[in-house]
């Protein structure tokens, strides 16, 4: 299920990343006039607040993890692996811009604890490094938060946990792929990787007609070719 606010806060970066200066003010006119009939914004509970701002902590170290992993993964001369890495990356990054806006409601300082994984080894170890990590998110942190989230019925947070969760399995398969090229000091075969820009989903191969995560459309997905 997604949020008109979901789209509308989408649309909008995609404008901005884009250029479309003309587009974006058609859009932010549109946004005004269709205000006074927004609904309200969900107030998250504390719990949830904690946790989404631990998992946008995870992500947004995750992505700065894959981008300098990529770096180390070209200068041991194999640049599908760096690919993997950046593409993921871009998939980390769709998961903190989400978790950060149902933050709307607590603004403010904060401490943040979260899991990260530390290391700048062989590409190897790294990619052990990166397949743990995912690991962790999906068999304890995002179940675990999920769960807060649906007792205390945030809307917002579940959604935003649910992409994220379904996201990070597809990154332990293609982690592991690589990782067993990297074994073997090899660079890995990779087709073109897509990522949702929405929900963070990530594939190698043909870009979808909609995205099996979240629903939205092909035109939706980045590649990393
Ligand atoms: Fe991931
Ligand atoms: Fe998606």
């Amino acid at each position: 299920m997604v949020t008109q606010n979901t789209v509308n806060r989408f649309d909008r970066r995609r404008l901005i990343a884009t250029g479309a200066g003309t587009a974006l003010a058609a859009l932010t006119l549109n946004s005004k006039l269709q205000a006074h009939s927004a609904p309200a914004p969900s107030i998250v509970r504390d719990m949830t607040a904690a946790n989404l701002r631990g998992a946008f902590g995870g992500e947004t170290m995750a992505y700065m993890r894959y981008v300098v992993w990529a770096n180390h993964a070209d200068k041991d001369d194999k640049p599908n692996i760096a690919r993997l890495y950046r593409a993921v990356a871009e998939a980390e990054k769709v998961h903190a811009d989400n978790h950060f806006v149902e933050l709307a409601e607590h603004p403010g300082e904060e401490l943040v604890a979260s899991m990260a994984v530390f290391g700048l080894g062989s590409t190897s170890a790294n990619l052990k490094g990166a397949i743990e990590g995912e690991v962790f998110e999906v068999k304890e942190m995002y179940p675990a938060f999920l769960a807060v989230a649906k007792k205390q019925n945030e809307q917002g947070a579940i959604q935003s946990f649910e992409y994220a969760l379904e996201a990070e399995k597809a990154h332990i398969d293609l982690f592991e792929k690589a990782k067993r090229a990297a074994d073997r000091n090899r660079d890995m075969e990779l087709a073109p990787v897509r990522v949702c820009d929405v929900c963070g989903y990530t594939l190698e191969g043909d870009i979808p007609d909609e995205c099996p995560i979240c629903g939205h459309s092909r035109n939706h997905f980045m590649s990393f070719a």
